[in-house]
């Protein structure tokens, strides 16, 4: 194993980075295990982040290694256009199992921002293959976070992934965020205030009628913008006026799936079905990239009555890859038995106290949390958004806490296998922190 420098660092263009800033003063991980990881000077760093969202059942998992390993011995590739193999069918069962039998499809891509675009598109041949043609427009959120391909970016809602991008796709509209610090600060779990949100999409239906619109995509729990928990009935709400109008309602649960919430979907969680769901991240415990879309079983036998042929022209080459689906079942495997998501469930109500024993401290004006997911929004320094919480984070991993941060809100995503400890170390050394900064 190399856990030594690299010998130059010019060549990769990192991905979300500030490249120079990051090279003059490299933050380098070179292992990982359980909740911690170790950089490339042997200093242990807890992962308060789960990577990027991606490894609920902790890092090393040795069933997961395991399959993997075994995997790539036996079958390495495989192509699933016109072909398959038996992982790939085994893993689409037991995901259905998984979610209670009430999804009946599943369609492989290689991460969130595919899986996104493959549901869209899913959206639009749907409505067309009924007959509904018309329906092309879809409808996001603003501070909605669906990647970076250009469904989901343009039904996304962040300015500075947008602005440089062109016109991105046609006929997109966004409701309404629903952060509202003024009337929801320091909430734990849902806030009380903002369930009429939800009906901005009357508004835009009666702006473009339901008849041109395909679907509605939102994450249930906003993430990279900032962890945004929906106002209490919002989801619900948002369902009835879908339903009202034949729309489908995408949940974009790559963060939310597998566990975060304590639940295994944001959806279990919040008692809504969505018609369609976004996976990725946990799915294989982020071992191996991965992504899914799960369907409603209309929609699936909607391309069924087409004439005999490819019922839908769309996929990846890595759609199913043994790996990634190796890495799946094992993690299903280690959510069914090895009690993660009743670990997260246990935790819970300790992860909520510790966040906000930090109401007080400088800079805190907001916290916000659910199930294992936590946000510390700071006041930004005038003239300089961002900069105060990017500080945090540097200090943060100099002091063996790994933290994520996006504009000045911080964000936890624990994996879910933590302990007090785990908790008691995050949330200590990043009291310390704040108390610090500038
Ligand atoms: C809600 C949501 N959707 C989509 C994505 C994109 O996933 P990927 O980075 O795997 O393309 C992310 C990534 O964080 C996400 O949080």
């Amino acid at each position: 194993m190399n856990e030594s420098r690299p010998s130059a660092m010019s060549a990769f263009w990192m991905p979300f980075t500030n490249n120079r800033d990051f090279k003059a003063n490299p933050r380098l991980l070179v292992s990982a295990e359980g909740m911690y990881y170790k950089d490339v000077d042997g200093n242990r760093i807890l992962d308060g982040t789960a990577g990027l969202w991606c490894v609920p059942c902790g890092h090393a998992q040795p069933r997961i290694t395991q399959a993997v390993s075994e995997m790539v011995g036996q079958l390495d590739f495989a192509p699933t256009f016109q072909m398959g193999h038996p992982a790939a069918f085994e893993l689409a069962e037991q995901l259905m199992e998984y979610t209670g039998h009430k999804f009946g499809h599943v369609f492989y891509t290689n991460s969130g921002s595919e899986a996104v675009d493959t549901a869209l598109k899913m959206a639009l041949a749907y409505h067309r293959a009924r007959g509904e043609g018309g329906r092309t427009r879809l409808i996001g959120r603003e501070r909605g976070y669906h990647g970076v391909g250009f469904g989901g970016l343009s039904v996304g809602g962040i300015g500075n992934n947008r602005k440089s991008f062109g016109p991105l796709l046609p006929g997109v509209d966004h409701l309404p965020h629903t952060h509202n610090l003024l009337e929801n600060a320091f909430s734990r779990g849902e806030p009380d205030f903002g369930v009429e949100l939800a009906d901005e999409l009357e508004r835009l239906v009666t702006l473009h009628d339901a008849s041109t619109i395909a679907a509605v995509i939102i994450e249930p729990v906003s993430g990279s913008t900032g962890v945004l928990v929906p106002p209490k009935g919002y989801l619900k709400r948002l369902r009835e006026i879908c339903d009202k109008h034949g729309i489908l309602l995408i949940f974009d649960e790559v963060i939310t799936g597998f566990g975060r919430l304590t639940t295994p979907f944001a959806s279990d969680y919040f008692g809504v079905e969505p018609d369609m769901m976004t996976t990725a991240k946990g799915i294989t415990n982020g071992v191996v990239p991965m992504g899914a879309v799960f369907s409603k079983r209309f929609i699936h036998d909607a391309f069924m009555d087409a004439p005999a042929g490819i019922e839908l022209f769309h996929g990846y080459t890595y759609s199913g890859h043994p790996l990634a689906c190796a890495a799946g079942l094992a993690t299903l495997q280690v959510f069914r038995e090895e009690g993660v998501i009743e670990n997260a469930s246990a935790q819970q109500a300790y992860f909520e106290d510790a966040l906000h024993s930090l109401r007080g401290l400088p800079h805190v004006i907001d916290l916000r949390s659910i199930g294992l997911v936590a946000g510390i929004e700071l006041e930004p320094i005038a003239g300089k958004p961002g900069a105060r919480a990017f500080a945090a984070f540097k200090q943060a991993f100099a002091d063996g806490i790994l933290i994520r941060v996006t504009g000045d809100i911080i964000a936890l995503s624990p994996p879910l296998i933590l302990d007090k400890q785990h908790i008691d170390e995050l949330f200590g050394k990043l009291a310390t922190i704040l108390k610090n900064l500038d």
